[in-house]
């Protein structure tokens, strides 16, 4: 007779990764254990996309994530993409709409997509304990022993799901690596990633006070990251869909460039207004272009403010500059309090790309936010987190 403990396959953290990991080997016949120190299953799943979850985007492409091995993501994703991901939608009865740049929300909202997978996860039998952490793994004879809060578990095959430590609060931690660690696997440690920019005092209270709720599109670079998104001013710093994209770009001490005028040629708008509207004020025909509380900012801060008509040529030229290229240094991000993601994990040098099992340890497997792939925001992460998960969940 089968000991009650001992299992085919356990997969630690029952989130996104590890929830599709489970469905997966599940159907193969596996007896699979799925172990999380949570009280719910998905619990990021159920508060992303501000409760609709961003579950996947349109444009999904390697160049979309960030890893020391670039090429790594390649094959998972192209074995398990997006439209795979809403065929199981679709089975399940779930639709979605397309919010902008290819990003999907879930119409039935986030719960309907936990409850979809746990579905897969039930008709597959796959087991669920809650509430349950571990102390120790060991290793011996091609058997896993994992020392549990509720007792021992034994199983063939581990695969490491348990996350990034963004938001702590929720219980997120780096144990995914101090199990890589164990086994002598490298790493690349956690940094923030989507993560909201601080900026100290002086600059706070200068050139960016009374900003605190303005949101204007821009285009943003940073190192070789560019996006074009919305910009929001917060009262600690920087934020919205562009700073969190370019933060995953950025490293202390450095400064991303702001073009406020994505698309346009400054200089020569400048100029043609210059010659239409000399009496015009700078502040004027920017709060025409620019949310008015930046314009009247800029106006005090940067620029001296002046009718068009008074501005020489090599001004003019340094205002279309800043305009388009305005750098701004942050004094730091918000951290993994707040980060979205986090950049970092096991190296994927240690990893095979086509099943995330480690190639020095078989039998165990690293999938999900704990492996050293990160996305931009709008869809990729989860993206990420099901394909990587659906690979191992083929062979584990
Ligand atoms: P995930 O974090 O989902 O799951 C890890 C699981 O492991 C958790 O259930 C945890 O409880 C468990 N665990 C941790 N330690 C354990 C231990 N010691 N023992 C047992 N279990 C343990 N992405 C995206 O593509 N679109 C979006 O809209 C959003 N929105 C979003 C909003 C917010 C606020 C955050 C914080 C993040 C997002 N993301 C996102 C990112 C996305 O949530 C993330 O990339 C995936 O959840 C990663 O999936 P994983 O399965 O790897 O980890």
């Amino acid at each position: 007779m089968q000991n009650q403990d001992t299992y085919d396959v356990v997969i630690l953290g029952a989130g996104a990764a590890g929830l599709m990991c489970a469905a997966e080997a599940g159907k193969r016949g596996r007896r699979v254990l799925l172990l999380d120190k949570a009280d719910k299953i998905g619990k990021k799943i159920l508060i992303s996309g501000g409760g609709r979850c961003n579950f996947t985007n349109l444009h999904v492409t390697p160049a979309a994530y960030l890893s020391q091995n670039p090429h790594f993501c390649k094959s998972a994703l192209a074995r398990y993409t997006p439209q795979d991901f809403l065929d199981l939608m679709r089975k399940h009865g779930l639709s979605w709409h397309e919010k902008t740049l290819g990003q999907l929300f879930c119409d039935q909202k986030a719960p309907a997509i936990v409850e979809m997978l746990w579905t897969e996860c039930r008709e597959a039998d796959v087991q669920l304990r809650l509430n349950t952490d571990f102390d120790t793994i060991s290793h011996e004879e091609g058997q896993f022993t994992l020392q549990t809060s509720q007792g021992k578990i034994q199983t063939q095959a581990l695969v490491i799901a348990t996350g990034g430590p963004s938001i702590p609060r929720m219980g997120a931690s780096d144990v995914g690596l101090r199990v890589a660690k164990q086994f002598g696997l490298k790493n690349i440690p956690f940094s923030p990633a989507l993560v909201p920019f601080t900026f100290d005092q002086p600059q706070l209270e200068g050139l960016l006070a009374g900003l605190a709720g303005v949101s204007t599109p821009i285009g943003v670079s940073c190192g070789e990251g560019y996006f074009r998104e919305n910009m929001l001013f917060t009262h600690r710093g920087l934020s919205g869909p562009a700073m969190l994209q370019i933060s995953s770009y950025w490293q202390q001490g450095k400064a991303v460039q702001i073009d406020l005028l994505p698309g346009q040629d400054a200089l020569g708008w400048l100029q043609a207004l210059q010659k239409q509207r000399p009496k015009a004020e700078l502040k004027t025909v920017l709060a025409e272009v620019l949310p008015n509380r930046l314009a009247q900012r800029l106006c005090e801060t940067l620029f001296p403010n002046r009718p068009l008509g008074q501005y020489g040529e090599k001004l003019l030229q340094s205002i279309a500059e800043q305009l388009q290229a305005w750098e701004l240094t942050p004094a730091g991000t918000e951290g993994m309090r707040t980060a979205e993601v986090s950049l970092g994990g096991v190296d994927t040098r240690e990893l095979s790309s086509k099943t995330m099992e480690a190639r020095k340890v078989p039998g165990l497997y690293f999938i999900g936010e704990t492996v050293d792939v990160t996305g931009w925001l709008g869809g990729y992460n989860f993206q990420w987190a099901w394909a990587s998960g659906w690979c191992a969940g083929q062979v584990a």
